[in-house]
């Protein structure tokens, strides 16, 4: 398939003259003539690259380039903002913007080439990696759909330990890793057999051995995959507690990551607000207490415990509130 450009100028002549060489290297060339049309066919054909002129009717340039990359879904489609030579003011604001490179007016043939050439070869790699993350998530949540009490826990996860982390001031690196680890730290129950993993009473002892293997085993299938090496610590320990009696490697304290102390806070409340086979659900009045007793035990981290509250309860007034909520853990419990 070859590659789909999307090219956005209000100069009819330069348009074309772009189509041109374009088309002559065997891409597939959309275009656009002012910034909102050129954010309407971005989304109609997706492309694997943009040239955007910087000054178009409508919306600029670098206003189109913005709205793209601010987007997690769109943001590593590579964009190209075309600019006067002169225009230094352009080129700070394109950088801001997010821009991944420039090309002056009036555009030359062979930085035109070079510029695509490189930058949808980076496109293909971004492409395979986030297949590769695709399979992962599909796996993960292949798992979880095989346990109705389970729906919606890996979601709930993600979205909630992501805002928590922000809560908390985290780098947005590892509040990204906390999203993608809401969706895969239970990846390693895969190794679990069925008949352990569905059963509706209480485990043996054994079964519990082998349930407690799925952290090392979700780390090993994750490992290769480089864009998930802050996820890794976070799979691994998202069992263990801060008076080291939790599994795999019985971690203490601040040698637990911080990242899997704030995953691990989420997840025990979304199983504690939400139905099991063996337990009926408890009422957020009632989690919150549970899991106090559990930080006084040592447990769970006191400082993490202290933002997580934070937000339960003004997600709770909020709904007190009538206004409209965030996907909060609070409404999965009461619903
Ligand atoms: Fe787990």
């Amino acid at each position: 398939m070859p590659a789909t450009i999307l090219i956005a100028d209000d100069h009819e002549s330069s348009l074309a003259g772009l189509e041109g060489l374009l088309s002559l290297e065997g891409y597939t060339v959309v275009t656009a003539r002012d910034g909102e049309m050129a954010l309407a066919e971005f989304q109609r054909v997706q492309p694997d690259l943009l040239l955007l002129d910087v000054n178009m009717p409508k919306l600029h340039g670098t206003e189109v380039c913005r709205r793209i990359k601010d987007n997690p879904e769109t943001m590593l489609v590579p964009v190209v903002l075309i600019t006067a030579l002169t225009a230094t003011q352009d080129r700070v604001a394109g950088i801001e913007a997010g821009a991944d490179d420039f090309l002056n007016k009036p555009v030359q043939r062979e930085p035109l080439i070079a510029r695509v050439r490189s930058l949808l070869r980076l496109k293909t790699f971004t492409d395979e990696l986030e297949r590769a993350e695709a399979v992962l998530f599909a796996l993960a949540r292949s798992i979880e759909g095989k346990d109705p009490y389970t729906q919606g826990h890996c979601e709930r996860l993600a979205d909630y330990s992501a805002r928590l982390g922000e809560h908390m001031g985290l780098p947005a690196e590892e509040i990204k890793a906390l999203r993608r680890a809401g969706i895969v730290h239970d990846i390693g129950k895969v190794a679990v057999p069925d008949s352990i993993l569905l059963k509706p009473t209480r485990l043996t002892r054994s079964e519990q051995m082998i349930v407690r293997l799925h952290p090392v085993v979700g780390e090993r299938i994750c490992a290769s995959l480089k864009s998930f090496q802050l996820v890794l610590p976070i799979i691994r320990h998202h069992h263990e507690k801060m008076d080291g009696s939790g599994y795999p490697d019985g971690l203490k304290g601040e040698q637990i990551p911080l990242t899997a102390r704030v995953l691990q806070i989420v997840d025990v409340y979304d199983a504690l607000s939400t139905q099991r086979p063996y337990k009926t659900a408890l009422s957020t009045a009632a989690v919150l207490s549970v899991m106090e007793n559990e930080v006084k035990k040592g447990w769970w981290d006191s400082k993490v415990w202290a933002a997580f509250e934070d937000l339960i309860r003004a997600d709770l007034i909020r709904a007190d509130e009538g206004e409209a909520q965030p996907k909060t853990l609070a409404a999965a419990a009461a619903g």
